[in-house]
């Protein structure tokens, strides 16, 4: 079958590999192919266990895998057949040199242009998705004008906004699409070529287009603006807690704001992801680049809110529990850095189990996604911790559960049960304010939610 386009992808991750699947899934007449250096992760993509766990992602890779999905590691052949080169590799804070800690790493992306000179052999369009620092595209396009063949690359900023968990939801029904293209006659030609794939199934009015830098910058902003709504709520919630105030009826009260509205105002034990804080950290080296201290300040407190959140958190556990947390077993209920997903990069988790371990707590972990994903992350801390998939299991001879990953299995769990297997005074620190705490209380637990008054027997 002659396709209308030829789409590549090149990483194949949680960002690629989603949004791949469902161009392919809603546009039969482009073929769509996502190549990545990682055989294992390809592998899995061609097979009935996909490496990323998200709802509703397998039917749509099943519905046009073979057809027009499909995943390969031949990079070469590739990027010499598609007209259109989505970038999603990754490009994680850079852990060495100039901006270490802060800056984004961009040596994948780098290479991936390289990549795409030295096999191109026709003009192309390359789209920029990894989250990336503002004027990334330039650097970009000026390593692709440096070919040697004279080829012509137009590069587009297309940054992505989905988040896990909800990523199928968003990518079929997204609130915007956001295309950042040079004004040339070929950038606007560039753009509308991207448009007409979006325009299959996403309304026209959906679909903005501004310039490379704006659209750079926005995704950059839509995320620490997103983060700073969570940590002026948690910075709340040590309020509450200091207080008797209740951090659920204060945010309740403040959503109901029009101005506001209700969403993203969970207190919680603090954000996790691969984007909040990598694009904060990120906003604030452009910010200190350009000498804008103060706006640089301003940014870099939606992360100290968060790491004291977390810690906070740990804080709370050792005072509850009689300022020792040494030899006492305890579970951590979930580990994934939000529900519906296996993803644990940054999850709040990692910190706290530091912090538990340095405490020496005998730590028992279980989560329905994460476990595989946990216990890598947790390499060199054999024999400390136990992961174990069943919660029941998991919790049994405990004297303390934390709710860290808001599942909605949880919310199901036999409490009764659980109480009665756990070792007496029996302790829940609900990260996530999703148990009925009263209840709780009523059965025997000395409940710590965030944001609200502790209900203890003591
Ligand atoms: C985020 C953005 O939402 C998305 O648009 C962008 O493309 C990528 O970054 P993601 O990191 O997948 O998506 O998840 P998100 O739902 O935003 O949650 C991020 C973190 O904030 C999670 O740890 C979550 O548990 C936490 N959170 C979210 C809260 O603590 N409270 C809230 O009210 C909402
Ligand atoms: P994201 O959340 O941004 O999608 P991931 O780490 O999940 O990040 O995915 C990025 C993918 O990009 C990884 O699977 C990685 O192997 C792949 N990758 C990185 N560099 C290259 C490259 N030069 N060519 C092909 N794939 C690459």
């Amino acid at each position: 079958m002659k396709f209308e386009k030829d789409i590549l992808c090149v990483g194949a991750g949680y960002v690629g590999g989603p949004t791949m699947a469902m161009i392919a899934y809603k546009c039969p007449q482009y073929k769509v192919t996502v190549v990545d250096i990682n055989p294992t992760r390809i592998a899995q993509w061609n097979s009935p266990n996909l490496p990323i766990y998200e709802p509703g992602l397998q039917e749509v890779v099943e519905a046009a895998r073979g057809r027009n999905l499909f995943f390969s590691t031949d990079i070469e052949k590739g990027i010499e057949e598609a007209g259109i080169i989505f970038v999603c590799v990754n490009t994680p804070t850079k852990t060495f040199g100039e901006g270490a800690g802060l800056a984004s790493d961009l040596q994948y992306l780098e290479k991936t242009a390289r990549q795409i000179i030295q096999s191109a052999n026709s003009p192309k369009i390359i789209i920029e998705k990894s989250t990336l620092p503002v004027r990334t595209a330039q650097a970009m396009e000026r390593i692709l004008a440096s070919n040697p063949k004279g080829i012509h690359f137009d590069v587009l900023s297309n940054p992505e906004f989905l988040a896990e968990g909800d990523a199928i939801k968003d990518l079929e029904n997204p609130d915007r699409v956001l295309i950042g293209s040079r004004e040339t006659a070929n950038g606007i030609k560039a753009r509308e070529e991207l448009i007409e794939i979006y325009a299959n199934w996403v309304p026209r009015e959906h679909i903005i287009s501004s310039n490379i830098w704006s659209s750079e910058l926005a995704k950059l902003v839509a995320n620490a603006f997103l983060a700073q709504r969570i940590s002026s709520i948690n910075s709340i919630s040590a309020l509450c807690e200091a207080s008797e105030a209740d951090v659920s009826e204060v945010a309740r009260a403040v959503g109901m704001d029009s101005r506001v509205g209700p969403k993203f105002l969970n207190s919680s034990v603090g954000f996790g992801g691969s984007c909040f804080q990598k694009d904060i950290l990120n906003l604030v080296y452009i910010c200190r680049h350009y000498g804008l201290n103060e706006v640089a300040d301003y940014w870099q407190r939606v992360v100290d809110i968060n790491n004291y959140q977390k810690g906070r958190f740990v804080m709370n556990m050792l005072k509850a529990m009689f300022n020792t947390l040494a030899g006492k077993r305890i579970c951590l209920l979930g580990f994934a850095f939000k529900a519906d997903t296996g993803d644990t990069r940054e999850s709040p988790a990692l910190f706290i189990t530091k912090k538990l371990l340095d405490e020496r707590v005998n730590l028992v972990i279980t989560d329905p996604a994460a476990l595989e994903n946990a216990k890598f992350d947790l390499q060199g801390t054999e024999g400390q911790i136990d992961f174990v998939a069943d919660p029941y299991e998991a919790i049994a001879g405990c004297e303390a559960v934390a709710v860290i990953t808001e599942w909605g299995i949880y919310k199901e769990l036999d409490f009764e049960r659980i109480f009665s297997s756990m070792t007496k005074p029996a302790f829940i620190f609900d990260g996530r304010n999703i148990l009925d705490h009263h209840r709780l209380f009523k059965m025997g637990f000395n409940v710590f939610p965030i944001g609200k008054p502790a209900l203890t027997h003591f």
